[in-house]
């Protein structure tokens, strides 16, 4: 009768002759507590450092793991001089040919298989808890800090900020969930190495198609009716006057049950597919745009000049939602932007002379960091403001140190110099600043062999109620003044 600490001591006997497995055992005995209890503390969001999960995750796991093939690549390949009669060929065949020596055989099967158990339950955990913790926020978004801190930034500001970064990134299925932890390894080498572009590169051009990932949450097809659009802006004189541009934006539909398709959201309807072509890799370029509508019919909007790329290349894409919508989450702002937003919802005083004249001129200033930005900002106003305007900085420091938070935050939440982001590094494609956005295509100069135009008239798109004034007309009327 064999007993069955006979077989434990075999076993371990086989794993002390082997210095790969001693070393495994080490390894995995030491990683087996540290990654339950932590497993444990994640699951119930005890600890939420976001440091944690990456030691966890990215070193005691795998350590982990790797303890364990290490075990068993000893005890099979690197067995070491002296035999210890173990998991040989001879040893099962012996074992398996004499009915008495089953017993010895089961109680081995039945270790193994109660070891396997254990490390295929934390396994199983460990899988769980791993895809959640690689596909959250603070992995995303936290971790690489200083790399990502401005998209994070941004997002944190903007309608998305409860929607996670993986959601627009990855989607739903398989295939992309492989593409991009494949693509994450890389990104993560390459924050180690410091090895990526700075600023990151934008158009991503291995961006998922935004109608998989958009289309789970919004419905263009549906009508979304007409969208007033307010613009508040901030004149540079002295009492920072206040005007607003009022547009009636014609979003319209994408066609659903049976209302045809119409308006802005018309490129989106399944009858309409837009393809182009463009030089450049930013997709600013455009000198061929084509429709192909449902039954196959083609109309090709073409510049008239031919396909010379720079580097001989050209670019086909088929237009999505981030044709339009390219900043739906990381809105960088401009700085009329960036100061208006500030000193209309009252973080920096329009009673302040001039602040809006002054706060652009020091924000669109280039500074080496955020902390020198800081600091000559704040020297540099209440010196201005010391020198014209001496009763504000005796009478009214509170309001004056106000507005330079406001204007430091608006150069804060914008511009990252150690990333390379400065004004307009991102841009949106929404409207048309710059004749880019919807005049890349929009612009009177694609045309069809029949001469037909891709059309520039400001009435396709918007109906223009009011134009920098001050308290327009019409939003008088809407709120029955
Ligand atoms: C609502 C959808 C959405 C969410 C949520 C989102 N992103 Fe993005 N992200 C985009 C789009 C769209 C682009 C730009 C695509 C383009 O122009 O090619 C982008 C671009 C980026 C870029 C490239 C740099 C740039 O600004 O163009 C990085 C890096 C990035 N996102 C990281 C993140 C991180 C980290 C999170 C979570 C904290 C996140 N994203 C959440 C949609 C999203
Ligand atoms: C997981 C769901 C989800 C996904 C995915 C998603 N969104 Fe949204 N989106 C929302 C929610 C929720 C809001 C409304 C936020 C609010 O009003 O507070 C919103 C708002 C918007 C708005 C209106 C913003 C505004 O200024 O009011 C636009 C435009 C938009 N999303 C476009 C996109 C685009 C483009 C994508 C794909 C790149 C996308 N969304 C992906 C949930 C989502
Ligand atoms: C041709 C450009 C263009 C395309 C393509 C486009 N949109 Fe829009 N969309 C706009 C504009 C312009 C607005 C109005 C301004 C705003 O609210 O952002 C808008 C508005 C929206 C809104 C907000 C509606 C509201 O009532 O506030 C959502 C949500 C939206 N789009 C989602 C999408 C999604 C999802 C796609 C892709 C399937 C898409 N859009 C494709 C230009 C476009
Ligand atoms: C990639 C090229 C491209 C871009 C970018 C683009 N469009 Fe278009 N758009 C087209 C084409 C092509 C048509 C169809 C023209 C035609 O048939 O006469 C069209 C038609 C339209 C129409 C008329 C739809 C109808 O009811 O017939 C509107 C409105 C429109 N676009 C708005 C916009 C807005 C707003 C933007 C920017 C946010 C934009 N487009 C960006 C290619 C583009
Ligand atoms: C292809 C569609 C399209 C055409 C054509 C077009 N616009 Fe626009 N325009 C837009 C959209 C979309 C916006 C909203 C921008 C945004 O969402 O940020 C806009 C915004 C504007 C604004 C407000 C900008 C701001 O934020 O201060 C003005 C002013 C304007 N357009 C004037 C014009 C004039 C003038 C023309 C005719 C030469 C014209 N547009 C033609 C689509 C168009």
């Amino acid at each position: 009768m064999v007993k069955f600490t006979h077989i434990i001591k075999a076993f371990i006997r086989g794993i002390a002759r082997s210095k790969v497995s001693l070393f495994g055992t080490t390894m995995t005995t030491a990683a087996f507590p540290i990654l339950f209890i932590g497993i444990l503390l994640e699951l119930f969001g005890i600890i939420h450092n976001q440091y944690f999960g990456f030691v966890l995750y990215m070193f005691v796991a795998p350590a982990f793991i790797l303890g364990l093939v290490l075990i068993f690549l000893g005890l099979f390949f690197f067995k070491g001089t002296e035999d210890v009669g173990l998991f040989t060929h001879e040893y099962l065949s012996e074992k398996l040919s004499v009915p008495e020596n089953f017993i010895k055989v089961r109680k081995l099967i039945f270790l193994g298989t109660s070891l396997t158990f254990v490390n295929v339950f934390v396994i199983i955990l460990l899988a769980y808890t791993g895809y959640h913790y690689t596909e959250s926020n603070a992995f995303c978004g936290q971790l690489c800090h200083t790399v990502m801190e401005p998209e994070y930034a941004t997002y944190s500001n903007s309608p998305h900020s409860r929607v996670k970064c993986v959601e627009c990134h990855i989607g739903s299925g398989a295939q992309w969930f492989v593409k991009s932890k494949l693509s994450g390894t890389r990104q993560l080498v390459a924050v180690v190495a410091k090895s990526y572009a700075t600023p990151i590169e934008t158009p991503v051009h291995g961006l998922r198609p935004a109608r998989d990932t958009c289309e789970e949450c919004h419905r263009p097809e549906l009508f979304h009716g007409d969208k007033l659009y307010i613009k508040d802006k901030i004149l540079s004189d002295e009492k920072n006057t206040h005007v607003q541009t009022v547009l009636l934006l014609k979003v319209g539909s994408g066609g659903y049950k049976g209302s045809e398709a119409h308006g802005i959201h018309w490129h989106v309807a399944e009858d309409n597919k837009i393809t182009y072509r463009h030089k450049d890799w930013e997709r600013e370029d455009i000198f061929e745009v084509t429709l192909t509508k449902l039954d196959g019919t083609k109309v090709v909007f073409n510049k008239g000049e031919e396909a010379t790329a720079t580097n001989g290349e050209v670019y086909e894409r088929e237009m999505d939602c981030v044709d339009c919508h390219n900043r739906p989450t990381h809105i960088y702002k401009t700085p009329d932007e960036a100061l208006d937003e500030k000193i209309i919802l009252g973080a920096i005083s329009s009673e302040l002379p001039f602040i809006k004249k002054i706060g652009y001129e020091l924000i669109t200033r280039e500074y080496p960091s955020h902390e020198v930005a800081k600091n000559q900002i704040a020297t540099e106003l209440r010196a201005w403001y010391r020198l014209k305007y001496s009763e504000i900085v005796n009478n009214n420091m509170p309001m004056l140190n106000k507005a330079i938070e406001g204007v430091q935050a608006a150069y804060l939440e914008n511009v990252w110099p150690s990333m390379k982001i400065k004004w307009n590094t991102y841009r949106s494609l929404r409207g048309h600043q710059n004749n880019s956005g919807c005049f890349r295509c929009h612009d009177d100069e694609h045309e069809t062999s029949s001469g037909e135009t891709i059309s520039m008239d400001c009435e396709a798109c918007h109906i223009i109620l009011a134009e920098d004034e001050k308290d327009p007309e019409i939003l008088k009327v809407m709120k029955g003044i």
